[in-house]
């Protein structure tokens, strides 16, 4: 079985994954019918007879206006008083207010639909990016991923408001007003009208399909420039080290000059948009007033209609404006929401098996019997890798860097699955049991530590949310944090740095180190999980290490072999197999690569005291390895 490879891009859509606009719509049309909540089905109710009550307004308005104009030109005897036109130019600014009225209740009530489908979706998306595998979030850029979220759930809400309260009214509007011209005057009134409009609404569409495109490149230049930005800003110290501000700055002017030259494009497309549209529906409506005015002459129609008609047609042209930037915008939308859609349909590369049990941890024996692993078909990394932690015991794993021992703990924490083998604890396949009772029982000190732009509490309580106080203090003395932690002005409310970066590599690892404490699982993985202390702090978190770990199934990966030469077996990887095994005493005595790592690390020790430096970094075991390997 091998893995979905996911190509590397910024959206789903480039991923190659199908993301039909049909299928857009049909997520859509659930947000707006929720399911169990009744007060929204309301509003949607409410905010459509509203609607239906604005455009009943907007048709009879220009009848008042019609018999105002009459009754004052004196055409119609009948209402030939004063008082009548009054009462006509009254209605008719009644009927005008209670348009406008009217389409903002509707407005008021549709507004909690709207927000609650981007509520909704926002929090989809987000939970299925979480879903989502390590490997996807590898190649992710996160500037680009948030930016998806944002723009995706703004165009839902767009969607949703204007398609119902914009597309939907105008089109009862048009047909109404085609209808009434019919009816009152003839059906060539009406056949100029829908002829016009259909123009309108062609060229429309083919001028708004043209601009797709470009609004397309705009903003895929925008997300460009953005992540760009975002890199940039994310990589300051780097950045420095090497002196390359002005780079930084040509590389994202190039990246924002595209998004220049796209957006001018945009612009200039708009224009020929709204010019085309003006001059269709100019053209149309002079034909009308014509018509009219040769009615009028001809003793057919009155002043009175005659100016209807322009009423009626100066009504529409805010719609039909509207229209064509309404279709404009949801083209639009519609391309946010196909990439945000697109995003929640990548399928999750790791999942939980049909009907998957949860982990029954009865003393937390790992087993890797044969395993396998490549990133990437064409190179693999694991290669036939068995051994056994026993329940309760510590296996060390060490080896150059980049021989695997990383790769195993993220194996064993499934965040990839192996082409070849079965990993299994207290004699369950990892792949069998569900992903949460597997994490939820292995407690990792990674690596790399990243925290959280928050406390040093709420990274420490980050373990197990329900801590109390008092075992979060605990849990920072067992790391030997708590001394550091004092001399901090702000102490425990003292906040960490964007990724944790205001705390240095040492402190960051007893962070984790306490947060995991805190978790307590039956399985300890540490992942060099002292790397970045110097030996003094190491031999007392070790002596912390020792405690926690003392009656817990424990792997261990160490660069320093100091900090396990107590361990019940110690496993040496190299190029993703398992070389040597056994005891500290054995694999000494074996006079192999074990040994020599380890004569070649005591020597480091000594030449580092010698020097008497107050450097007690013990080399890096990499560093001290280059006879073995080549990288
Ligand atoms: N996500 C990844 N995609 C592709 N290759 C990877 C990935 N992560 C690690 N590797 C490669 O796998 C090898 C083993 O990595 P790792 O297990 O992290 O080594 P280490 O023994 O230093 O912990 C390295 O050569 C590394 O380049
Ligand atoms: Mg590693």
């Amino acid at each position: 079985m091998t893995p979905r490879m996911h190509t590397s891009g910024d959206t789903p859509a480039q991923m190659g994954l199908p993301t039909p606009a049909k299928s857009t719509f049909r997520s859509v049309l659930p947000l707006l019918w929720p399911e169990g909540r009744r007060d929204l089905r309301a509003r949607v109710v409410l905010a459509f007879l509203a609607m239906i009550g604005a455009k009943v307004f907007t048709v009879y308005a220009p009848f008042f206006f019609r018999d105002a104009v009459d009754a004052l030109t004196g055409q119609d005897p009948a209402v030939s008083f004063v008082v009548v036109p009054v009462a006509l130019v009254a209605s008719y600014g009644l009927a005008r207010v209670m348009m406008i009225a009217l389409a903002q209740l509707r407005d008021g009530i549709f507004a909690r639909v709207g927000q609650n489908a981007v509520r909704v979706l926002a929090i989809t998306a987000f939970r299925h990016i979480h879903a989502l595998s390590l490997r996807f979030h590898l190649e992710r850029r996160t500037g680009g991923l948030s930016r998806i979220i944002e723009r995706g759930t703004k165009a839902i809400e767009f969607l949703l408001r204007f398609s119902l309260f914009s597309i939907v009214p105008t089109i009862i509007e048009l047909l109404l007003v085609a209808g009434i011209l019919w009816w009152n005057f003839d059906w060539r009134y009406a056949a100029v009208t829908v002829v016009m409009i259909s123009i309108y609404i062609g060229f429309t569409y083919w001028a708004t399909e043209w601009r797709t495109a470009i609004r397309r490149e705009m903003n895929d230049k925008d997300t460009d420039a953005n992540t760009k930005a975002i890199d940039s800003l994310l990589n300051y110290e780097t950045v420095k080290y090497f002196g390359n501000e002005a780079h930084e700055a040509r590389r994202y002017d190039r990246a924002m000059q595209g998004y220049e030259d796209a957006a001018i494009r945009t612009s200039t497309s708009l224009s020929v948009l709204n010019t085309g549209q003006t001059l269709i529906f100019t053209i149309g409506l002079i034909a009308l007033m014509l018509m009219a005015a040769y009615g009028v002459a001809a003793g057919a129609l009155s002043v009175g209609e005659f100016v209807m008609v322009n009423a009626f047609m100066i009504q529409l042209s805010a719609p039909l404006n509207l229209l064509g930037s309404v279709y404009r915008e949801i083209r639009q939308a519609l391309v946010d929401m196909e990439t945000m859609f697109g995003l929640i349909a990548v399928p999750p590369e790791v999942t939980d098996r049909p009907n998957a049990k949860d982990l029954k941890v009865n003393g937390g024996a790992i087993r890797f019997e044969n395993v396998s692993f490549a990133y990437d078909p064409a190179r693999g990394i694991l290669k036939n890798v068995s051994f056994d932690v026993p329940a309760g015991k510590s296996v060390a794993l060490v080896g150059p860097s980049g021989a695997g021992k990383s790769t195993i703990s993220r194996i064993l924490y499934r965040f990839y699955d192996v082409q070849a083998g079965t990993v299994t604890i207290d004699g369950q396949d990892i792949a069998e049991i569900t992903q949460s009772s597997l994490r939820g029982a292995i407690g990792i000190v990674p690596q790399d530590t990243v925290l959280f732009n928050d406390t040093i509490r709420y990274n420490i309580r980050y373990g197990r949310p329900d801590a109390t106080e008092a075992e979060i203090e605990e849990a920072a003395r067992m790391a030997q944090i708590s001394d550091f932690i004092a001399r901090l002005p702000k102490g425990f409310d003292t906040m960490v740095g964007e990724r944790g970066l205001k705390l240095s590599g040492g402190e960051k690892q007893r962070v984790a180190i306490a947060r995991t404490i805190l978790k307590n699982p039956p399985i300890l993985m540490l992942d060099e999980a002292t790397s970045a202390l110097d030996s003094a702090t190491e031999r007392d978190i070790q002596a912390a290490l020792r405690q926690i770990s003392a009656n817990r199934t424990s792997l261990i990966i160490a660069h320093r072999l100091s900090t396990v030469v107590d361990a019940d077996e110690i496993l040496v990887l190299n190029h993703g197999e398992i070389v040597e095994r056994g005891t500290h005493a054995a694999l000494l005595a074996r006079g192999g690569m074990y040994a020599e790592m380890w004569n070649r690390q005591q020597e480091e020790a000594a030449e580092n005291s010698e020097k008497g430096g107050q450097s007690t970094q013990a080399p890096r075991l990499e560093a001290a390895d280059s006879a073995h390997t080549e990288y």
